[in-house]
């Protein structure tokens, strides 16, 4: 057995949400450190396949590989390609899936991946390492494209005239620091009374944006539905509201909770047979224990549900109904 870290955050609750059991098969969709899949290997005799998108996080797996062998696989991919990632090693169902969203502590520590505003690196931020980073984005899109990306994805009222500050900088010179967008930002709008660094939400924004985050999890939760046998379980922990509001909204729908439902929006008649049923209507938050131990958790919320006997919903479903 390998000590478990102490970093995963809510693994007690995701753990008993799972309920994992002996010979069972389960996909940790965003290995990280292997914090989640560790504490599974021990607590249940079962199988994991675990995913990330980031080779570091893949490589780190090593010494997990060779303590487990023979339960655990590791793949390198992203979770919205999930269905094909398990069907190409003969994996048709699971009896569970675990999601972590967002960037792993190793992601956010390391100056130059360019997550951060706190320390200096290049304006990175590819989970992946491919596509485009967010210097990119910054030096390329137009001033219309950078208030959308800024507004929606960082919920920013300011992005207007943060987007107009980085269209003024970057006349000058591209913007290729984390220091330089972040103090960009700082410069461009009023201090916050809450003590947040300004900088935050554009940031936010911009990884939100380069790593495709909210299309990922939108593949991601459809996947899961076509995966998961009857009686397997989804748990999900996000850390932004956009991403839980989502998970909720695809949760409530697939499970038939109408209360989740806007009035506005008239049922279709022929709605399909309920593919989930929720563990719990609200979300779970981490006790103030587990934040004390490690503030990266405050914002956590996780959001579980149990797959239903009925067929997956047509692809699409519920962002037409939404
Ligand atoms: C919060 S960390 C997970 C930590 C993990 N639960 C643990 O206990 O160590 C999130 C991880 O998910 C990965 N990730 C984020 N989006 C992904 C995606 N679309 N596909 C695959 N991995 C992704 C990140 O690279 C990161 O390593």
């Amino acid at each position: 057995m390998i000590a478990p870290k102490h970093g995963s955050v809510m693994l007690k609750e995701v753990l008993a949400d799972l309920n994992a059991q002996p010979d069972g098969i389960y996909a940790d969709a965003t290995y990280g450190r292997g914090g989640y899949t560790r504490a599974l290997l021990d607590a249940v005799k079962c199988t994991v396949y675990a995913i990330d998108r980031d080779q570091e996080a893949v490589d780190s797996a090593k010494a997990l590989l060779a303590a487990y062998r023979g339960r655990l696989t590791v793949l390198h991919g992203r979770f919205g390609d999930m269905l094909g990632l398990l069907r190409d090693c003969g994996i048709q169902h699971v009896n569970g899936i675990m999601l972590d969203l967002g960037v792993s502590s190793p992601q956010i520590d390391q100056p130059e991946r360019g997550f951060s505003f706190r320390a200096d690196g290049p304006l990175d931020m590819r989970m992946g390492l491919s596509g485009l980073s967010a210097a990119d984005v910054v030096n390329t899109a137009d001033e219309a494209e950078l208030i959308d990306i800024i507004r929606n994805l960082g919920e920013e009222r300011f992005a207007r005239r943060i987007a107009r500050a980085i269209v003024a900088a970057r006349s000058d010179s591209p913007i290729t620091r984390t220091n330089a967008l972040a103090k960009i930002v700082r410069g461009a709008v009023p201090r916050a009374k809450d003590g947040l660094d300004p900088a935050t939400r554009t940031f936010m924004a911009l990884r939100l944006h380069v790593n495709d985050e909210l299309g990922e999890l939108d593949r991601a939760l459809e996947a899961a539905e076509q995966l998961l046998t009857t009686g397997g379980r989804l748990v999900v922990v996000s850390f932004h509201s956009l991403e839980d509001r989502r998970v909720k909204r695809f949760l409530q729908q697939r499970s038939d909770d109408s209360a989740g439902t806007s009035r506005h929006v008239p049922l279709p008649e022929t709605r399909p047979a309920p593919s989930f049923r929720l563990l719990r209507r609200r979300s779970l938050t981490p006790t103030p224990e587990e934040i004390d131990r490690n503030p990266r958790a405050r914002s956590a919320r996780l959001r579980a549900a149990e797959r239903t006997g009925n067929p997956a919903w047509p692809p699409n479903s519920e962002r037409i109904a939404a």
